[in-house]
């Protein structure tokens, strides 16, 4: 669903050359839940808006959905975005006119689709985050968690086969956030969903099927452990420095680069009852 191959970004700051992303390799299987982790700077939000459609690499291949974005139109990427990729933000990104309703709706009403249908999915999606009592308030009339609970029913409402969560939790209490994580994480298992979710949140790793750590524009070996109570992720990346014969590209569903089975390796989708 996602295939991410030797993937460069640098950013022109100030006369200087900001490497975000040094051959980045990503494979995200239909329905997989992947966790990318990794400290600030480390090219978790360039990868994810380069995943989006939003940010062109200079170097390597990406293809979401069967379409290869670096050599996409503008226009495909924009039906991507409307059609195929779902997003949720580390600071909501709601817009504060608007009642929950109205912002769970919006991407609906991008697509000219029927009132009806779209009151009908909007109604459906706020009873399923628990706000339907909340539908006609406005952003600043909510909580955090609530406000977060509307971008992921925003995010979910055209049905996308893809999600990208950039931080989801990062301005939630740890509780709340552990309640939007299981939330978000019933949603995408419910609907299929593949989805890749950025944090700094070591727990999270809890709720993907493989965890992806980054160090600075690399993708190297996860922290096992590092959830407290084992590590349920598949598989991440190896560190490859330098050599560019060296295989970047990591199948997240496929056991260590190395042929080696990693801790978990093959595990289905953790699930709780
Ligand atoms: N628009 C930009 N212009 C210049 N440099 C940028 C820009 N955006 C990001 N960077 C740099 O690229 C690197 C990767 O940034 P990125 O935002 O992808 O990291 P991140 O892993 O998402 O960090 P955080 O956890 O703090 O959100 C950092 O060194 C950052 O300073
Ligand atoms: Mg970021």
């Amino acid at each position: 669903m996602i295939s991410v191959r030797d993937l460069h970004k640098t950013y022109r700051h100030g006369g200087a050359d900001v490497h975000a992303l040094r051959g980045v390799g990503l494979d995200v299987g239909a329905g997989q839940v992947v966790a990318l982790t990794g400290r600030s700077g480390a090219g978790k939000s360039t990868l994810l808006n380069v995943v989006a459609g939003l940010l062109r690499p200079e170097q390597g291949s990406v293809e979401v959905d069967g379409l290869e974005l670096t050599t996409a139109r503008d226009a495909e990427l924009v039906a991507l975005r409307r059609d195929t990729v779902g997003v949720i933000y580390q600071e909501f990104a709601l817009l504060p006119l608007l009642t929950a309703e109205e912002n769970v709706g919006l991407p609906m009403r991008i697509r000219r689709q029927d009132t009806r249908k779209r009151d009908e999915a909007v109604a459906e999606l706020l009873d399923r985050v628990g706000l339907t009592a909340h539908a006609r308030q406005r952003p600043e009339e909510m909580s955090g968690g609530q406000q977060q609970r509307v971008a992921i029913a925003r995010a979910l409402v055209n049905r996308p086969r893809v999600l990208l969560a950039d931080e989801p939790t990062g301005q939630l209490d740890s509780e709340t956030g552990a309640q939007v994580m299981e939330l978000l994480r019933q949603l995408v298992e419910q609907e299929g969903t593949t989805a890749v979710v950025a944090t700094h949140d070591p727990s999270v790793a809890d709720f993907a099927d493989a965890v992806v750590h980054l160090d600075d524009g690399r993708v190297v070996s996860p922290a096992v452990g590092a959830s407290g109570d084992g590590y349920r992720g598949t598989h991440a990346g190896e560190q490859t420095d330098g050599d560019p014969a060296d295989d970047l590209q990591h199948d997240v569903g496929a056991g260590g680069p190395d042929g080696r089975d990693q801790p978990g390796a093959g595990v289905p989708r953790h699930r709780r009852t």
